[in-house]
């Protein structure tokens, strides 16, 4: 039953979504992944702005290797400065301009204090305000970013910056998309991450933890832009997964029932205290960025200099998969030197003391007993 047949699933699926997303997001179109509910997200802004052709994403972005998604997705995240993977072929994908996120840590832009969240935000908004008022060859039609960059870093953003980006967008007539296929649902201990900031995007794409595992994506879209038409503009075969949506309403049942996004507050707020306790020991731990099961801790040679260390967060990788725990790893400064801690959403406090243990365990091993 591919995306022309109105099958029931899909809509009782769609109206759970639209209950439990921002009051305005009450459309839900469904397809296959990441990287089509974006490329989906962004035929509908050209729908909305037909006579802007121009994208914007953020440094380090990942938003998937389909095609057009090779141009949205920054080559440093996928290729780190070697021009490798979808670099290749990103060239045929053109139209994708690039601006600084906030990066409090190491921030794109000069300031006065990087402890000033404040000035790091201004500036990657005033930048982003300067390329489409200077920089662009045309109107934009879109902004496409995650709410939190994952692969990028694992990089949270103030509320104040996503607030400013949504006024920005406005102000100048682009449709804002949030790529929330990694903060959606419930790896935040919420629904969305619009639900966490309080601040709305014109259109939302989920799919990692929509269905338990299952294939499964949505684009949501506002009430006040226009959707996709049924005209076969998005249409694919397996694009309307019944089973999968099936698994989804389940689930969305279970996570009400079971609690389970208290449950990511909690614990998560438990495993991010015990990571800056560590920290402590091991000041090569020079940033821990946590929100729910959302963590990432950048790993440096020396906190004063705030040197990368690439090689010491790839060993804990390693290593990580000898004593039987699996690290994600991102970054964005020229390689990867973020771990990634994702766990289940129904990890217990005393599953998290067993990822501390394999993680104090791999830390010694790389960086010795302290
Ligand atoms: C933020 C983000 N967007 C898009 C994608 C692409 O999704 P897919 O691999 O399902 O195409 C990913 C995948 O990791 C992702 O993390």
């Amino acid at each position: 039953m591919h995306t022309g047949f109105f099958t029931i699933p899909r809509y009782i699926l769609a109206e759970r979504i639209a209950e439990v997303f921002p009051e305005k997001m009450n459309r839900v179109l469904f397809t296959i992944g990441g990287s089509m509910a974006n490329e989906a997200a962004l035929k509908i802004a050209m729908i909305n702005r037909p006579d802007a052709h121009n994208f914007i994403a953020l440094f380090g972005a990942y938003h998937g290797t389909s095609f057009l998604m090779t141009g949205a997705t920054h080559m440093a995240t996928y290729a780190y400065e070697k021009w490798l993977g979808p670099a290749q072929i990103a060239h045929h994908s053109y139209n994708f301009m690039r601006v600084p996120p906030p990066y409090y840590y190491r921030p794109y832009t000069e300031v006065s204090n990087p402890a000033n969240a404040d000035e790091v935000d201004n500036n990657a908004l005033k930048a982003l305000e300067t390329q489409i008022k200077y920089g662009s060859t045309g109107p934009v039609c879109a902004m496409l970013m995650e709410p939190l960059q994952g692969s990028g870093g694992q990089l949270i953003f103030s509320k104040k910056y996503l607030q400013g980006v949504r006024d920005i967008c406005t102000k100048y007539n682009i449709i804002l998309i949030w790529d929330c296929i990694q903060t959606a649902f419930g790896r935040m201990g919420t629904w969305s991450a619009s639900e966490y900031y309080g601040v709305t995007p014109d259109i939302m794409t989920v799919s990692k933890c929509i269905a338990a595992g299952f294939p499964l994506s949505a684009v949501i879209i506002s009430d006040d832009i226009e959707g996709m038409k049924m005209n076969g503009m998005d249409l694919h075969t397996y694009g309307n997964n019944q089973l999968s949506q099936i698994v989804a309403l389940k689930q969305m049942e279970v996570f009400k029932r079971d609690g389970i996004f208290e449950n990511v507050k909690k614990v998560g707020r438990y495993l991010g205290d015990e990571l800056v306790k560590i920290q402590k020991r091991y000041p090569v731990m020079g940033d821990i960025r946590a929100i729910g099961f959302h963590i990432g801790i950048e790993f440096v040679k020396d906190p004063a200099t705030k040197e990368p260390d690439f090689e010491g967060c790839a060993k804990m990788r390693v290593v990580g998969f000898k004593n039987g725990i699996i690290f994600g790893d991102g970054g964005v400064c020229g390689g990867k030197n973020v771990l990634k801690i994702k766990p289940p959403l129904i990890t217990t406090q005393k599953e998290a003391d067993m990822i501390l243990e394999k993680y104090l365990t791999c830390l010694a091993e790389v960086y010795g007993k302290n």
